[in-house]
């Protein structure tokens, strides 16, 4: 240390914050806890980010069990498919942890369509069946494939992704996000369910006429 310059010491510390704390700033997800845990207890007088916790003395091991997922959604509707969630709201233990999870029932044919979730990076695992499943980066490049049982695939934290049920009967999978709250937007329907959004906005951004917009606007807005 002693025959360091005082140059190659700022190097030196350029170097470990570049290596050191950009990764951290790119890996960025729900904030770190402060305690042990913190089991939701919602209060409708104290607002936070996240969810007031439970006096300690109060929380036991039920808070930490959930049986959220042992029953399948029922999939006739639109999409022959059911997204049933074990994320904060439905499973309080998960307060402040940074984890949440999810189970997907797919009739045959099923789909979850195209959706992003703001909050997380989302790894799915086919318990059953065969799933045709991918996501768009950025530069609008996709990365698909079939999934078959005890398959895995990771879909990035905020990217386009979607599943489609390819087997020749129902399917399941569950999925875990890094996220209490990953947040889901559903594409098609963020767009044409709004009924104040200007049709020009729609014909423009689509490059389709006023009356495909009609046409997609009522698929999703009769459901
Ligand atoms: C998903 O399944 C649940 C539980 O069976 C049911 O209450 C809900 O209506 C289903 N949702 C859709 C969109 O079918
Ligand atoms: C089914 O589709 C609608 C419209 O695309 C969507 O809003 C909804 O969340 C989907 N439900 C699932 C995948 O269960």
């Amino acid at each position: 240390m002693g025959i360091m310059s005082r140059s190659s010491m700022w190097v030196t510390v350029a170097v470990l914050v570049t290596v050191g704390v950009l990764p951290m700033l790119a890996m960025a997800s729900d904030a770190d806890p402060l305690q042990d845990f913190c089991v939701a207890y919602p209060s409708d007088k104290v607002v936070i980010n996240g969810q007031p916790c439970k006096p300690s003395a109060e929380v036991t091991y039920k808070d930490f069990w959930s049986p959220a997922l042992t029953k399948p959604g029922i999939t006739k509707n639109p999409n022959l498919s059911n997204v049933t969630q074990a994320f904060v709201a439905q499973f309080p233990g998960l307060n402040t942890l940074g984890i949440g999870a999810a189970r997907i029932d797919f009739a045959k044919g099923g789909i979850n369509p195209p959706h992003t979730h703001p909050r997380a990076t989302e790894l799915l695992l086919v318990v059953k069946g065969e799933l045709y499943v991918g996501f768009v980066d950025t530069t609008n490049k996709l990365f698909a494939v079939i999934l078959r049982e005890g398959e895995l695939f990771v879909f990035p934290r905020g990217l386009v992704h979607f599943q489609l049920n390819v087997g020749n009967g129902p399917a399941l999978a569950f999925a875990a996000l890094n996220s209490q709250n990953p947040g889901t937007q559903q594409i098609a329907p963020a767009l044409f369910t709004p009924e104040d959004i200007k049709d020009e906005v729609l014909e423009k951004g689509f490059r389709i006429d006023g009356k495909t917009v009609d046409f997609i606007q009522e698929q999703f807005r009769k459901t």
